[in-house]
């Protein structure tokens, strides 16, 4: 058995429960990140059983295989400054450890890893691509793009472990009402991002900091750097103690442990 099947996402409920915005659920698309670029620019939401090219950081696939897990985006008109969109993904990251806290009840095991995972387990269980689409004046507009997996039980050729929360809770989970309650705390975070930005995030990150306190190795190009992980700045760049206890801070790079 690939998978446990619950039932198709279903573009009338969600509505229901998310009625201040246009929805668009597909049964495939290569990505809802690239379905929402072509769209104008107003908060919306795209979800679809099925990507044919799902995207993930650094060029990376997403496997997307169909019915079994989320794949979603949302369109987010920010009125902040793009320097001050850095930490958006980590905020998204904490959406979503906290929907899986309160409505699942996982906890143990539970972690967000620096820039855009989620990790149970030390297993990848959901990955954030956010992207600056357009500028306009007074506008930018994020693509927020999440990709959990939840019903999935096996993926042929990964290279990395991963996990899904059928495996975690050994049980089929309903996606509509999963998809909703991320939706909707994402949209209480994002509120808070906008007005407040960065910092009153940072002590909820360090909560659920995978890395903390962690000999890492953060690869920039073809430069690798190697220190204990310290949390993260009000930019939301990683800190990293070299040997000699000075902390540097990193805007970006893939990690290794
Ligand atoms: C990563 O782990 O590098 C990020 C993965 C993000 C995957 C999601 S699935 C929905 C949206 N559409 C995409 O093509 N990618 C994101």
């Amino acid at each position: 058995m690939n998978a446990l099947k619950d039932s198709a996402l279903d573009l009338a409920l969600l509505s229901h429960e998310l009625p201040d915005f246009p929805i668009t659920v597909l049964p495939t698309v290569t990505s809802t990140n690239d379905f929402l670029k072509q769209q104008s620019p107003q908060l919306q939401l795209c979800v679809a059983e099925q990507q044919t090219a799902g995207r993930g950081r650094l060029g990376k696939q997403w496997s997307s295989p169909a019915e079994v897990n989320l794949y979603f985006s949302l369109l987010w008109p920010s009125q902040k400054k793009t320097t001050a969109l850095n930490g958006l993904s980590l905020v998204v990251a904490l959406s979503i450890v906290t929907v899986l806290e309160e409505k699942l009840g996982i906890n143990k095991y539970l972690k967000v890893k620096w820039p855009n995972d989620i990790y149970w387990q030390e297993k990848k269980l959901a990955g954030i691509l956010v992207e600056l689409n357009a500028e306009q004046a007074q506008q930018q507009n994020i693509i927020i793009g999440v990709g959990l997996n939840v019903n999935m039980l096996q993926l042929p050729d990964t290279p990395k472990p991963w996990t899904s929360l059928a495996f975690i809770l050994n049980k089929t989970i309903n996606r509509n009402p999963l998809l909703i309650a991320l939706v909707k705390q994402l949209l209480v975070d994002l509120a808070v991002f906008e007005k407040k930005g960065l910092p009153h995030f940072l002590p909820i990150w360090f909560a659920w900091d995978y890395l903390l306190n962690t000999k890492i190795t953060l690869q920039i190009a073809d430069k690798k750097i190697t220190g204990i992980a310290k949390g993260i700045n009000e930019q939301g760049y990683l800190l990293l103690q070299d040997e000699t206890s000075n902390i540097q801070a990193y805007a970006s790079g893939s990690i290794s442990l």
